[in-house]
């Protein structure tokens, strides 16, 4: 059975446009799928993961054979978190744009997934992702417009550059994404990002299936 992980990072609740377009997202993604699939949902709001502390600096730095039950413990969510990551055959993220990049739940969830010596390595030549490639698909909800191409005032989108590079950090380069904007300046505006959205989820979700059959071929 192919297994989807959702993860979503509004506070926002039923309020929240990412989390309901990411739901719609991930119904399109299993109508167009070709058999079973399981959705394992990942709420960084309801279950924020723990910020980086000293014990989980100092055994993510720890030569592997060094660790023992007291490293094994501070690494223990971000164990957890990985192998949802690596059982995955596709990832849908939901986030709202906070300041221009991601709201902290989710930075904390890249800081436990992206660590060295397990899901990428570094050299002097820069940084290997060690997790097998998989679709990525993110939804962003920003409250503002980001113009492009960019405006002296206009503000920038540091968010989705910035998922793109690091999820492409650990081996995750195949990353479509939709971005929603303007979404705090009223009802047509929504109106124009809800029909954006469905325009974009049909096209993914059709490409989706069709990378999905050639992989079964
Ligand atoms: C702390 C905070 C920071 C925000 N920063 C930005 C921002 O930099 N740019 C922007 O366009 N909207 C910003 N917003 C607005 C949200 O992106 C917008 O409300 C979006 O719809 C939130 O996603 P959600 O509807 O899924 O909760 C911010 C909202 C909050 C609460």
């Amino acid at each position: 059975m192919s297994v989807l992980l959702h993860i979503s990072a509004s506070t926002r609740g039923d309020a929240s446009h990412s989390r309901r377009i990411g739901r719609q997202l991930v119904d399109e993604l299993q109508r167009r799928h070709g058999g079973p699939l399981r959705v394992i949902a990942r709420d960084l709001a309801a279950q924020p993961p723990a910020y980086p502390d000293r014990s989980f600096v100092e055994a993510a730095l720890m030569p592997q054979a060094q660790r023992g039950a007291t490293q094994a413990e501070a690494l223990a969510l971000s164990e957890e978190l990985i192998a949802e990551l690596e059982g995955a055959d596709a990832l849908v993220i939901d986030t709202p744009m906070h300041n221009f990049t991601v709201p902290a739940v989710l930075k904390a969830w890249i800081d436990q997934v992206v660590r060295i010596g397990r899901t990428f390595v570094s050299s002097r030549e820069g940084k290997e992702g060690l997790l097998q490639d998989r679709p990525v698909f993110l939804v962003v909800a920003c409250g503002g417009a980001v113009p492009e191409p960019p405006t002296p005032s206009g503000q920038i989108d540091f968010l989705t550059p910035y998922l793109r590079y690091v999820l492409g950090t650990i081996g995750l380069r195949n990353v479509s994404a939709l971005r929603l904007t303007s979404l705090a300046r009223g009802a047509g505006e929504i109106a124009q990002a809800d029909a954006h959205a469905a325009e974009w989820i049909a096209a993914a979700a059709a490409g989706w299936a069709g990378q999905d059959r050639h992989r079964k071929i």
